[in-house]
């Protein structure tokens, strides 16, 4: 049978599909399964948690540096550690969406965190979705692949795994997070070198994984 052993490296903005096409890509490869966003998120989570303001990158780093974050690898059973404590859930809420943005732009956020995302990578096969994995943490990966999809599909995806109605303003928050996230000084999010751009909007996620199998299959071949 077809063993992977590199590195694929997913990038994109949300509502492109990209979290439910890594976890599928990785136990087709059986891979290890690395959400970057994840721990970004548990990020904010410990910031909002202590009081510490969002906006305030000098308290943020600090509070950031004082928590440990911890994800499970396994695409199967994941699982977001903060502190010791599950944070599966919080790291999905409105509040936290909204804080992860101007935490995630704090350099020594992304210092540590990518620093502990190569050494997760290091530790075999993986499929590691977020903004700068192809580009920061891990430019070398065997495959590396940037997502898209038309805004408006992405905002009725993202509408869908919210259950909220309001579509427009689901685009709204959408292209706010974007936004922030692709003029950001540190890491923007942008296609990196090398990475085969598929856009995602009339494929289904059965598609898009059999397409990225092919993809890494033909990789693993070449290298
Ligand atoms: O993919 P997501 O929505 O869970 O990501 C949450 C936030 O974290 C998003 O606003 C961008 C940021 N992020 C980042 O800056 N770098 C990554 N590698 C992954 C996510």
């Amino acid at each position: 049978a077809f063993r992977f052993r590199g590195v694929v490296a997913l990038d994109g903005p949300s509502g492109t599909g990209k979290s439910t096409v890594a976890r599928r890509l990785a136990q087709r490869l059986h891979a290890q399964y690395l959400d970057t966003g994840a721990m970004y998120r548990a990020a904010a989570v410990a910031v909002l948690d202590a009081g510490v303001d969002p906006g305030d990158p000098v308290a943020v780093a600090r509070q950031v540096e004082a928590s440990r974050i911890e994800v499970s690898t396994d695409p199967r059973n994941l699982h977001t550690i903060l502190d010791g404590r599950n944070v599966d859930r919080q790291i999905r809420d409105a509040a936290t969406t909204t804080a992860v943005s101007p935490v995630s732009a704090v350099p020594a956020v992304r210092e540590r965190l990518v620093a502990q995302q190569r050494s997760i990578i290091s530790g075999g096969p993986t499929v590691a979705e977020g903004r700068d994995i192809g580009s920061v943490v891990w430019p070398h990966a065997e495959l590396k692949v940037y997502l898209t999809a038309r805004e408006d599909v992405r905002a009725r995806r993202r509408a869908g795994e919210l259950k909220l109605a309001d579509v427009d303003q689901v685009a709204a928050s959408l292209r706010r997070r974007d936004q922030l996230d692709s003029s950001r000084a540190a890491s923007p999010l942008h296609r990196p070198d090398g990475a085969a751009e598929v856009d995602t909007s009339d494929l289904s996620i059965d598609e898009v994984v059999e397409l990225l199998v092919g993809l890494a299959l033909r990789a693993a071949s070449a290298a």
